[in-house]
């Protein structure tokens, strides 16, 4: 599959809630699943593929969660973070978002699951849900760093990586402080 990147406009379109779940849904969600893996992502909604319907797919690193129709129920608490995405490319935003959150959804067998999050998969959960609703985490920007936007948005491998010696030689370290973002940036990928 192919990722749509930002400034596509299909990024700006709402999904549509799945009215059953049949062999085409669960195909649209192995693959999603696949090409997350193979970006290195924890997170990808099918509205980033072009697919306008509410199916996202997360794996913080315990597992793989499909997710069809998510509805956020209750929030708590907030906590602001730098966020990556695969939209986005090699670009990280400060994003304030909720500590926990309660979420329905349907599972690839239709079965109805509460989930109760926090921490990192509260913040992933909130983000692709952002997707379905056709919001990306350049919204996120104050408007005078929306106005040089380029400018302001470091780009992941600065963010990443800093010079540090190793056995006496120069070499590129990552910051273990900026191991926060999601999506685009993962410790597995690191
Ligand atoms: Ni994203």
């Amino acid at each position: 599959m192919e990722i749509k990147h930002f400034p596509d406009p299909a990024l700006r379109r709402k999904g549509e809630d799945v009215k059953s779940i049949g062999n085409d849904e669960k195909r649209v969600l192995a693959d999603m699943a696949e090409t997350m893996y193979m970006k290195g992502g924890v997170g990808l909604a099918a509205i980033q593929v072009g697919i306008r319907r509410n199916m996202v797919v997360i794996d913080i690193g315990d597992g793989l969660r499909k997710l069809i129709n998510p509805i956020i129920l209750k929030k708590e608490g907030s906590e602001t973070q730098e966020e990556g995405c695969l939209s986005v490319p090699e670009k990280c935003v400060n994003v304030k978002r909720s500590k926990k959150v309660v979420v329905d959804y349907l599972n690839e067998d239709g079965q109805a699951i509460r989930l109760s999050a926090e921490g990192l998969l509260a913040r992933v959960i909130q983000h692709e849900i952002d997707h379905l609703l056709g919001k990306l985490i350049v919204d996120y920007l104050n408007p005078l760093k929306k106005i040089c936007n380029s400018l302001t948005l470091r780009p992941f491998d600065k963010l990443r990586a800093v010079p540090s010696k190793v056995d006496g030689r120069q070499k590129l370290r990552v910051n273990p402080e900026q191991i926060k973002c999601v999506e685009g940036l993962t410790t597995r990928e690191l």
